[in-house]
């Protein structure tokens, strides 16, 4: 008999809710690994834009989607043996990501790689479409959401803490929107919480508040079937 695929807790949502943070601690908390899917979409896009390739030719940057290795060292980011763990998140990569992101061949790479990471389970993925499109069958499926007052809030002091360069939290709030109207009308894998995904609006939630109701999930799910 195969062996029993361990849990795998998606967790999805719109730009600045704080799926990083959670998705950490709950992996952490859990003894899971972690996989911030959002970062290799990032990657891909800093490659894309340091070749100098223009975004609306789709089959050059597929092509250099499928040449390129990405990696997870720790909390570190690294493209075809650099560290890209800082630029990846530059206003300019975050403003351009989703054109990327939305192109059928570049989500095909990007899926394939998650489902192989994830195929033992034991992961708690953050993303967009982890539990609409990359698993589907997860034991735990969460969209994470804020108010986008509140989102554009935290990561204008996210990005202070990184020490990137910042303009207004008007400008802010407005390219996250931007992105979530992209993310959310892409005619692949759009930003859309799964039918049976909790909805947990973290708005006056701290991040262990968040993480404590994720845990709890997870605890209730291992319960089910134990009778049976
Ligand atoms: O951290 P933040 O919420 O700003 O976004 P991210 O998770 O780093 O994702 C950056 C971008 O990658 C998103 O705006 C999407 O366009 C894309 N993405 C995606 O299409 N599918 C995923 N599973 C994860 C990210």
């Amino acid at each position: 008999m195969p062996a029993q695929r361990k849990p795998i807790v998606a967790i999805d949502g719109p730009a600045g809710a704080g799926k990083s943070t959670v998705a950490k601690l709950v992996a952490q908390q859990l003894g899971l690994l972690y996989l911030d899917t959002g970062a290799m979409y990032r990657a891909v896009t800093y490659g894309v834009l340091a070749a100098g390739i223009v975004l609306e030719d789709q089959e050059a940057i597929v092509s250099l989607s499928a040449e390129s290795e990405i990696q997870f060292r720790g909390s570190q980011v690294w493209l075809n043996g650099q560290d890209v763990t800082q630029e990846i998140r530059s206003p300019t990569i975050s403003a351009h990501v989703s054109q990327v992101a939305k192109i059928a061949g570049v989500r095909r790479l990007m899926t394939q790689q998650q489902q192989a990471i994830g195929s033992h389970g034991g992961v708690v993925m953050e993303g967009r479409d982890i539990g609409t499109q990359v698993f589907p069958k997860a034991e735990i499926k969460v969209f994470l959401t804020a108010s986008p007052q509140e989102r554009a809030k935290r990561r204008y002091q996210d990005l202070l803490d990184q020490g990137q360069r910042v303009g207004s939290l008007e400008e802010l709030e407005q390219s996250i929107r931007n992105r979530d109207f992209q993310d959310a009308t892409r005619d692949i894998a759009p930003l859309c919480p799964a039918p049976d995904a909790t909805i947990i609006t973290s708005d006056g939630m701290d991040i262990s508040q968040v993480a404590a109701a994720i845990v709890e999930l997870y605890a209730q799910s291992t319960l089910q079937g134990v009778c049976s």
